[in-house]
């Protein structure tokens, strides 16, 4: 999976993104992220990539021009990949190409849109700054509107390494365990039980029983338990959706 992410501070999305799993995951070669910096693209030499609005009001808006300049300069990179690639694979190698807005008016980043992301090869990731983008640009080159909750950030940094880190853990490789991405929170509309580690007590507190017993069918019993529990005290509104 190749993550490419439009930005006014790749510094940003980088040191973020190349640590801890998604940085071991770009090292190990099952993701690549690349971090392009729209203001190499103004066409000034002061670097300049947002304007007043028409019309008036406050605040600045990124001019269309950049945005398009590093969007075609990822495409062609994409496109010579996989033309290299085509070779041996067979695949179109101009399909289309997701290229996700992060905006607080997107649809709401939820667990299955990360799946379905999962599954592409490319996706581009925009991210806005300022009082947003010029509208003409956003046509012409966007195919999704993603926002991570309804609040508003001051920029699309965080939403789109929110984004690559929740797709990264998805695809294979990345973890280490294969399962422990299927069997936790948000798995079958469930938040995850209760976990413990060492010491059995802890300041007066022990580790439930029958986590201790060895008993595996009575273990996955609680935890099951523990699981509904959980979700019908801290978010009962998944119940409604889940099997159980
Ligand atoms: N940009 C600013 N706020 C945002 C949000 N909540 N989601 C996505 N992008 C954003």
């Amino acid at each position: 999976m190749h993550f490419h992410i439009l930005t006014l501070f790749p510094e940003m999305v980088e040191n973020g993104l190349h640590t801890s799993i998604t940085g071991r995951a770009v090292r190990n070669g099952s993701i690549s992220i690349e971090a392009v910096n729209i203001r190499n693209f103004a066409d000034n030499k002061h670097g300049q990539v947002d304007d007043y609005p028409y019309g008036g009001g406050a605040g600045m808006v990124m001019q269309p021009g950049p945005v398009y300049r590093a969007y075609q300069y990822v495409r062609e990179k994409i496109d010579q990949r996989r033309t290299s690639e085509v070779a041996d694979t067979e695949k179109d190698a101009h399909q289309n190409i997701r290229v996700i807005y992060l905006t607080p008016q997107g649809r709401v980043f939820h667990q299955s849109i990360a799946e379905e992301l999962a599954k592409e090869e490319d996706l581009i990731l925009l991210c806005g700054h300022y009082e947003g983008i010029d509208e003409r640009v956003l046509e012409m080159i966007v195919t999704d509107h993603l926002s991570i909750g309804d609040y508003v950030l001051t920029g699309g940094e965080i939403p789109a390494m929110a984004v690559v880190d929740a797709v990264s853990r998805l695809v294979p490789g990345v973890l280490n365990n294969d399962t422990s991405a299927e069997f936790e929170t948000f798995h079958d509309n469930l938040l995850e039980y209760p976990q413990y580690t060492r010491p059995e007590e802890f300041m007066g507190k022990r580790v439930p029983d029958v986590l201790l017993s060895g008993h595996h069918k009575n273990i996955e019993t609680w935890r099951l338990e523990q699981s509904i529990k959980r979700t019908r005290e801290r978010r009962p509104d998944l119940l409604s959706e889940s099997q159980q």
